[in-house]
């Protein structure tokens, strides 16, 4: 039976899950920094953070990434670890290597010949947007053209997990717009879960499939939100009062989880 066949793969695909936190608990010494915070992201899935300064966003990406240790519970990520990529705020590139270079400096500590990662370095370029720019250096570079950079270098290796923590925080709005579109355009032709931590209502809206918002201190989830506009998204989206309706929603949620804090 074809139909039902098909119908049991694309529930199974819906069910497959990229990432999780299980009771997670992190302390740091004496201090609880996250209680019992638990979260399952589907392949696939758009899932921004937000929540107030000291909340434990970081804290959460930077345990996805294996980069320090959880104090309690389970955290799972399919694949191997290293199918994640992290990108930060700050750009991070290397002041000495062309934006190329930069690019192909994943690609090289992973052993890729030296020919086919300029061949790969150069398509990343281009699917940012900066085919004109791979000669030059970091200083040369615009705050956005720079993120371009660090999101073509984040891709190289193909991560089936992208782990973004404010990564447009930097940018001026116009920027930052027009980054969001360019990163969900970007995830329509390498495709890649995400987790992305923000302080920008109005951007988490506009990208995610479902927002979390966090309270703090210990930090937890206040509150999940879904966003059911469909993908593709375009910046027409921003003027729809179906939109702004969704940003006043999650704004109020946000300030009721501040005020735990209080
Ligand atoms: N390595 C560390 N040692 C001690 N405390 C830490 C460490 N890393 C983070 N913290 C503390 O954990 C809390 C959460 O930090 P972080 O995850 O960076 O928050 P957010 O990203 O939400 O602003 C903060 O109070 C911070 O000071
Ligand atoms: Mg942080």
């Amino acid at each position: 039976m074809p139909v039902a066949g098909s119908v049991r793969s694309i529930m199974v695909s819906s069910h497959h899950i990229a990432a999780a936190f299980r009771d997670v608990t992190k302390r740091f010494g004496e201090t609880a920094i996250l209680e019992d915070f638990s979260l399952e992201v589907a392949g696939g899935e758009f899932v921004s953070i937000i929540g107030p300064s000291g909340c434990g966003k970081t804290t959460l990406l930077r345990l996805l990434a294996g980069l320090t240790e959880p104090s309690g519970g389970e955290i799972t990520q399919e694949g191997q670890a290293g199918r994640s990529a992290y990108i930060f705020q700050d750009a991070t590139l290397l002041p000495w290597r062309t934006a190329l270079r930069n690019v192909e400096l994943p690609l090289q500590l992973a052993g890729v010949s030296r020919d086919e990662r300029r061949q790969r370095a150069e398509e990343l370029l281009k699917l940012v947007g900066l085919s004109d720019a791979t000669l030059k250096y970091p200083r040369q570079l615009s705050g956005g053209m720079k993120m371009r950079v660090s999101l073509a270098r984040g891709l190289a290796l193909q991560p089936s997990l992208m782990l973004l923590d404010e990564p447009f925080g930097a940018l001026d709005a116009m920027t930052r717009n027009r980054l969001n579109e360019e990163l969900l355009d970007l995830r329509e032709r390498q495709p890649f879960t995400a987790l992305f931590v923000t302080h920008s209502v109005s951007e988490a809206v506009f990208l995610s499939n479902r927002i979390v918002v966090m309270s703090g201190q210990p930090g937890r989830i206040a509150v999940v939100e879904t966003i059911d506009f469909p993908y593709p998204r375009k910046s027409a989206l921003r003027e729809q009062p179906e939109y702004y309706e969704k940003v006043a929603k999650v704004t109020g949620l946000l300030h009721q989880a501040e005020e735990v804090v209080a």
